[in-house]
């Protein structure tokens, strides 16, 4: 039996520890804004936050979450939050969408430890999200939005 907290709510885990974090989050718990795209840590279409850190979970065994706090699309918040989703909104940013909400996770995490960050920094924390439809270049200037919004 695995403990752990989704979204500020306590969860029990019984099933296999080995079991990724994804499909915990997907199948148990119905939570499908996190998406799956490649199973093996190279696309971050399955980011979540584990104690605030971005992470990949189809590579996170659930065996190993004893006592973390896990944070999905669905229960992020905070004024990093509010501040990309509206800026993501302003700006239109998504096309098919499928690799949003992991976009949106690691960029909140970028804010969340960099207040204003620059290209830089932005393109070393987004790095592992990939985006098929190539909407990087609205990413980019959502979250300098998002951070200058945070200032006022
Ligand atoms: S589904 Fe996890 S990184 Fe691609
Ligand atoms: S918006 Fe389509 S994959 Fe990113």
């Amino acid at each position: 039996m695995v403990k752990f907290m989704l979204n500020r709510e306590p969860k029990n885990f019984d099933g296999d520890g080995e079991t990724p974090l994804l499909w915990v989050i997907r199948d148990f718990e119905k939570l499908t804004g996190t998406k799956f795209g490649c199973g093996i840590a190279q696309c971050g279409a399955c980011t979540v936050h584990l104690d605030g850190v971005p992470i990949r979970s189809c590579v996170t065994p659930i065996g190993a979450l004893e006592g973390a706090s896990v944070t999905t699309i669905e229960g992020v918040s905070g004024e990093e939050a509010t501040a990309v989703k509206a800026a993501w909104v302003a700006i239109d940013v998504p096309q098919c969408g499928y690799c949003q909400s992991g976009q949106i996770m690691s960029a909140i995490a970028l804010l969340q430890s960099t207040r204003t960050p620059d290209d830089k920094d932005i393109d070393a924390a987004m790095s592992g999200n990939i985006c098929r439809c190539a909407t990087y270049h609205r990413i980019r200037q959502a979250i300098h939005n998002a951070a200058t919004s945070m200032e006022g």
